[in-house]
């Protein structure tokens, strides 16, 4: 018998706030047509005046526990992969802890920018394969238009806000890859690279900063490092590509989302895409598009998913679960 984290629940929130690509027209030199060809963007959602990443994070735990069934007396522990935590400290996930009347339990966040989502399931993982906890309400939640320069064009018409959580709970498998729950994880950080992506500010700083981007270079390192820790996961799990029923990539550019699943042999109509509705929302991208992929019907009960994301660090990773 092997412990399984298995998925129980799922949701996610959006603020109400669309702005389509013609609302940057208007201050940049820039085109929806642009936008378009070069990302896959048409639209992402912002988070209204005083909303933080807190309070969105909250409705997608509320959402994901509803589907389970469940109220938080029921969860051991919560993690928040963000990179836009409402302050310094305390962490979000305390914050949300508090929202649902938590009294028990731990919170803790996780912060490894995009990839943060498969750093966070992969803690998750550990803390239920080793007994810590038993049912985990797993969190990716952001709000990155609070750190754009709206006068770089070439970053600030490529992310949105939104939430997506996942409740994990602890169930017996037969320790083959059949087994529903998250069969492997494959982690990776490369520091050299800190200079491709990062915010310029930050406690050294006395700001808050905003997002700064090598955009072509980050492309170039996330076609070959996503296809290759999508692969390493799967070997881990011994399964191979034809074993996949849906890629759940990091959202941040479909031609990064294309050009991976044409390098791990699997066609686009196994790959859940929501890059067009919500732009990239970093740690908020995966679970977003797993709770999306449900809704559409495209996700359903023993497939086999893989999810891979690449962000800030540089830090990638992939998760092989069975949902
Ligand atoms: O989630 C974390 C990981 N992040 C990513 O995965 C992002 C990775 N990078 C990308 O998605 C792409 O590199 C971008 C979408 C950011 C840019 O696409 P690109 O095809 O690499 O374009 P580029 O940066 O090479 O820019 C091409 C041209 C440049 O003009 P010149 O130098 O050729 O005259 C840019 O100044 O496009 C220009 N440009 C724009 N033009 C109109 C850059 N941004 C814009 C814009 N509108 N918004």
């Amino acid at each position: 018998m092997t412990t399984r984290a298995v998925v129980i629940g799922v949701g996610h929130y959006l603020p109400d706030r669309v702005v389509p690509n013609a609302e940057f027209e208007r201050t940049l030199d820039t085109s929806n047509d642009w936008i378009v060809s070069r990302s896959g963007i048409e639209r992402r959602h912002f988070a209204a005046e005083g909303q933080t990443t807190s309070d969105l994070a909250t409705r997608a735990a509320r959402a994901a526990l509803a589907d389970a069934g469940l109220d938080a007396t029921g969860i051991d522990a919560i993690i928040l992969a963000t990179s836009t935590a409402d302050l310094t400290f305390p962490s979000a996930a305390t914050m949300v802890q508090q929202a649902l009347e938590m009294t028990r339990g731990f919170a803790f966040d996780v912060q490894a920018v995009c990839a943060g989502f498969v750093y966070a399931l992969a803690n998750a993982d550990a803390l239920i394969a080793s007994g810590q906890a038993r049912r985990v309400l797993v969190i990716g939640a952001e709000t990155f238009s609070r750190i754009m320069d709206w006068t770089d064009r070439s970053t600030c018409v490529l992310f949105g806000d939104g939430a997506g959580a996942l409740v994990l709970e602890a169930q017996q498998g037969t320790g083959t890859n059949a087994d529903r729950g998250i069969l492997s994880t494959d982690l990776h950080s490369d520091g050299r690279y800190r200079d491709l992506l990062y915010v310029d500010g930050g406690v050294s700083t006395g700001t808050s900063g905003v997002l700064r981007m090598q955009g072509k270079e980050v492309f170039r390192h996330a076609v070959e490092k996503l296809s290759a820790t999508a692969d390493a996961a799967l070997d881990k799990a011994g399964l191979d590509a034809g074993d996949i029923d849906w890629v759940v990539p990091h959202q941040a550019n479909i031609r990064i989302i294309q050009s991976t699943a044409r390098k791990l042999g699997v066609p686009m109509d196994k790959v859940v895409v929501t890059v067009q509705d919500h732009g990239n929302t970093s740690a908020a991208s995966i679970p977003l598009a797993l709770s999306v992929g449900v809704d559409r019907g495209q996700i359903k009960p023993g497939d086999l998913l893989v999810t891979e994301a690449i962000g800030g660090g540089l830090a990638w990773g992939a998760v092989v679960l069975r949902w």
